[in-house]
């Protein structure tokens, strides 16, 4: 009689164990699988050559292999279990990298807390740089009527000047009735028609705040922004008072080496209207990406107060004239810190936002 092909079973069983424990990583077991439990495993041969044995011999042998391959695809199993939560394991702790030391700093020490985002704390600079200069400080609602945001600004319903601002509609009332602000302009109107109720005329105001543009955001752009619009309304207001304003307000918040300019522009609501842009802080005027190698940034429009504006809100315009601009907050910060790419400020990655607390 010749040996049994399955004399040598159990070290070969013992062989393939070893092999499944002494793969270390996942990928070792999964290249290694065809050799252990699959077509080229050892126990795939042994089971053709059992064709060989003599049919009452060959059932017993089945029956002896089929338990080895159940012991070792076990064996293979629970390895495979073991080394994917490995796996999962380091993937999770290298994931944590960016986070750990806020998570642990936050466990042992509950006194941890944040600090103003960039664009709250720019906000607020802003607002004491005007504050300095005698305006107030006054807000106004994010969701805005057609009239507030565009019609008593100057822009009638269909007008071609409406494709200035992509804008977000509210589902509310009438389609196309009601608007996330496109800008703080509409706090112009609320607070002139306040003042006129009240009597309290004149007005010199900020109005800083959150806007909403249907853009693709880029390294300028962002589609929820915020701007802050000034407004003045007094007597014997001339282009010459805006001007001083503007010069005042980059001087003291940029510094002297950053020159500001205003281009004539057309807004609806302002007559004669100025676009006011300051040096790109990223190439200090060279030309990069940031500013698309003009060299210049603009931060916002400014301009006088169209009559019609008055007349919409009931301000006699041959008593009371004035100014009113708008910029972007954001666009400040972004120039003041000399942050190439505007999606930053909004990616909330710790290791960037940590810079300016
Ligand atoms: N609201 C204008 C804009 O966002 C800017 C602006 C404000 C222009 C005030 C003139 C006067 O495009």
């Amino acid at each position: 009689m010749t040996s049994s092909p399955l004399a040598e079973l159990s070290t070969h069983v013992q062989d393939l164990l070893a092999r499944v424990r002494g793969a270390l990583t996942l990928s070792d077991l999964l290249a290694d699988e065809p050799f252990i439990v699959g077509k080229r495993s050892i126990l795939s041969s042994l089971q053709k050559s059992l064709g060989a044995l003599a049919p009452e011999d060959r059932k017993e042998a089945g029956a002896t292999l089929q338990e080895a391959r159940r012991v070792v695809e076990e064996a293979f199993v629970e390895r495979r279990r073991v080394l994917e939560a490995l796996r999962r394991a380091q993937e999770l702790e290298a994931d944590r990298l960016d986070l750990g030391d806020v998570v642990v700093s936050q466990v042992r020490t509950p006194l941890a807390v944040g600090h103003p985002g960039i664009v709250a704390a720019t906000q607020r600079e802003l607002e004491d740089v005007f504050v300095a200069m005698g305006f107030t400080v006054s807000d106004g609602p994010e969701v805005e009527s057609d009239w507030y945001n565009f019609e008593a600004l100057n822009i009638p319903p269909a007008h071609p000047a409406r494709g200035m601002w992509d804008t977000f509609y509210v589902d509310l009332g009438e389609p196309e009735t009601v608007v996330l602000r496109t800008h703080t302009s509409p706090t112009q109107i609320h607070l002139m028609e306040e003042a006129v109720a009240a009597g309290t005329l004149p007005i010199h105001s900020v109005m800083p705040g959150r806007c909403y543009r249907r853009d693709t955001p880029d390294a300028r752009h962002l589609a929820a922004f915020h701007q802050i619009e000034g407004l003045v309304v007094d007597r014997d207001i001339t282009f010459a008072d805006l001007a001083g304003v503007i010069e005042t307000f980059t001087h003291a918040y940029f510094g002297a080496d950053i020159s500001s300019r205003l281009r004539p522009a057309f807004f609806p609501f302002t007559e004669p209207s100025a676009e006011f842009e300051i040096t790109c802080t990223i190439c200090r005027g060279d030309g990069c990406r940031t500013c698309s190698q003009t060299g210049w940034i603009e931060l916002g429009g400014c301009g006088m107060l169209d009559p019609a504006v008055l007349e919409a809100v009931g301000i006699d315009g041959e008593q009371w004239s004035g100014f009113a601009f708008g910029f972007g907050i954001d666009r400040c910060a972004q120039m003041r810190h000399q942050i190439a790419d505007m999606r930053a400020l909004i990616d909330n990655d710790v290791r960037f936002l940590r810079q300016f607390s």
